[in-house]
Formats: C-alpha cells, structure tokens, sequence
C-alpha cells in the first residue's frame, strides 16, 4: 500500500475505532457457533497485523512508520473484541479455548485487560515513529498475548 493510500485510510480508522469503543459490549450473535468464529477471526485480524509489525521491528520488512502506526491501530481496535464472545453458551463448543476461562473469569477478564492496555501503548508508541520504542511495545504486547495463550488456550 502507499503511503499516500495509508494517510488517507488513518482518520478513517480512527473513526472506526471511535465507532467500536462507543458501542456497549454486548454485540449479538446469532448462536454459540456464531461467537465462536467472531473471536476467532478477530484474533486472526489481530495476529496478522501484529505480526507485520513484528517483521518491521525485527528487521525482517523495511520500517514504515505509517504502516506501523496503521497496524497497531487494528491491533489496539481488534484487542477489545473477542472478550464478549467467550459467553456461557460458547464453553462445549470445539475451539482452542481451555475449561479454565469459565472457571476463572475474572482472571481471563483480567489478562484481557492486559493486552488492551499493552495495545493502547503499542498504538501511541507507533504514532510517534520510534522504531526502537515500537519494538520494546511490540515485546510488551506478545508477552501478554503469551501468558494469556499459556494459561487458557490449547
Ligand atoms: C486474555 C487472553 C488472550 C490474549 C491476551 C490473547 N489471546 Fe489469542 N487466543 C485466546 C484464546 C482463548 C484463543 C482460542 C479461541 C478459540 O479457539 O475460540 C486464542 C486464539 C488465538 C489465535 C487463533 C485464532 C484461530 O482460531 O485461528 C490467534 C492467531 C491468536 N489468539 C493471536 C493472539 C495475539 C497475536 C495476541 C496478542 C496481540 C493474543 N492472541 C492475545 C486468548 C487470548
């Protein structure tokens, strides 16, 4: 994408990360199995935008500040999601999500909360085109994705 192309999309996904934050956390699913492909292609979305942040802070793709700044902004949007979709009905379903997390909502909720705030600092840290800070953020963030996946996903 060019940089021309990414200035124009940013406002725009501002607004559309304006738009989700404003709406309550209670997004309807049709059934359980609904749910569960709405966490899971969020955490898709999320993973490949991360990741491409990644590659750019560990040399493996040329750093673009404006492609950084636009990634982290899907991952900071994408992070509050998947939450709501973990909801009684969904437990018995075939996913990668471990027992534990009913067991232990407060727990999840709270590594959740985690990644949210880790992202919050991934985007801001983005926006100011430091790739060396970015790369500590990005470290910060993959850690809370990790001990998150360790405890509660198969
Ligand atoms: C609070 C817990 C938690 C955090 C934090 C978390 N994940 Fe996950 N993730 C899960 C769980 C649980 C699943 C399994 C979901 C399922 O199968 O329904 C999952 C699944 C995934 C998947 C597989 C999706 C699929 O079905 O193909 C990817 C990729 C992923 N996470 C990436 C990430 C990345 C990248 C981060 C950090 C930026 C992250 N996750 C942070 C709990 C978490």
């Amino acid at each position: 994408m060019s940089r021309i192309t990414l200035t124009r999309l940013l406002p725009a996904a501002c607004i559309a990360a304006l738009a989700i934050a404003a709406t309550p956390a209670n997004a309807q699913f049709k059934n359980a199995k609904h749910a569960v492909e709405y966490r899971q292609g969020a955490f898709k979305v999320m993973a490949l935008h991360f990741s491409n942040i990644g590659a750019m802070v560990n040399g493996k793709k040329p750093f673009d500040a404006a492609q950084a700044a636009f990634d982290a902004n899907v991952v900071q949007t994408i992070s509050a999601l998947p939450w709501v979709a973990f909801g009684d009905d969904t437990e018995s379903l075939n996913s990668d999500a471990r027992p534990e997390i009913w067991l232990e909502k407060d727990k999840f909720l709270a590594a959740s909360k985690k990644l949210q705030t880790a992202t919050a600092t991934l985007a801001e840290t983005a926006r100011t085109g430091d790739a060396a800070k970015l790369k500590v953020a990005f470290g910060e963030t993959a850690r809370s994705c990790k001990a998150c996946h360790d405890a509660y996903k198969n």
